[in-house]
């Protein structure tokens, strides 16, 4: 099975590097002060397992127009590291971040927390998702193939924010069916969107477009990509884009 997913994703990482980015331009963008945080605690955290090989580096794809300081933000993010089983070593959390290892998408959420002043909430299921990467795998094409919107645990108000920074993983070329259920839960009408992914040759894979169909009255003001073998170091790559969205 992660055979199949290597063969996969390398066949994700020629598409990747032959140009096959997604550009949208961006008519908004906001600062904000607050910093108290609205995250779960996570269930677990640990390392283990790599991921397959990647390129590169950050995907931008933006140009910024500040507009207001008075907006509110959120940082929303998915990790299978915060949705396994207690105490397990998750197979994707392999990110040292202030110290603490994480999952590649929290550690991405929190640079962007630290920098903009965003709450955080973490995006978490009810079930556990599997610890091993080819249980994982397998468990995720299953749920993704069946197209089931896993009932999440986690529950925030985002009437409050008029920004919301959605960070999760690739997987299997799209999004993890939990931020479908995130988008399925929530009225985003009138919100700026900013998705962002961690990948191993995906980018942002299709995420645009399928939140653009989830999401029609919303904005995507924004977007971000980084691998998640570069995220432990990714911080000034994080903080330049934010810079140049007029965070
Ligand atoms: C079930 C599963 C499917 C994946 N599918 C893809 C994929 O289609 N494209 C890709 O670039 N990376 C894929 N990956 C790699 C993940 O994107 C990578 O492990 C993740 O970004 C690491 O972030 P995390 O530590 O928060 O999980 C997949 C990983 C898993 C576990």
């Amino acid at each position: 099975m992660k055979r199949l997913i290597s063969t996969l994703l390398c066949a994700a990482l020629i598409i990747a590097a032959s140009g096959c980015s997604q550009d949208i331009s961006v008519n908004a963008s906001t600062t904000t002060t607050a910093a108290s945080t609205t995250t779960t605690a996570a269930k677990t955290e640990g390392t283990t397992a790599a991921n397959e090989s990647t390129t590169a580096a950050a995907e931008t794809s933006t140009e910024a127009v500040a507009e207001s300081s008075e907006s509110k933000l959120l940082v929303a993010y998915f990790t299978p590291s915060e949705n396994s089983e207690a105490d397990a070593i998750s197979p994707a959390s392999q990110t040292v971040y202030d110290g603490e290892t994480i999952g590649s998408a929290a550690a991405i959420a929190r640079m962007i927390a630290k920098r903009t002043g965003a709450d955080m909430f973490s995006i978490q299921t009810v079930k556990d998702y599997p610890v091993v990467y080819d249980d994982l795998a397998d468990f995720a094409l299953d749920e993704q193939n069946r197209g089931e919107l896993p009932e999440l645990a986690t529950h925030t108000d985002i009437s409050v924010y008029d920004t919301i920074f959605v960070v999760y993983p690739v997987w299997w070329y799209t999004m993890p069916q939990a931020i479908y259920s995130f988008f399925d839960e929530y009225d985003f009408v009138g919100k700026n969107i900013i998705p962002v992914t961690t990948h191993a040759g995906s980018r942002l894979a299709d995420s645009l477009a399928r939140i653009g169909e989830l999401e029609p009255d919303a904005t995507i003001t924004s977007s971000f990509t980084i691998s998640a073998m570069n995220a432990e170091t990714g911080e000034s790559e994080v903080t330049s884009w934010l810079a140049e969205i007029g965070y």
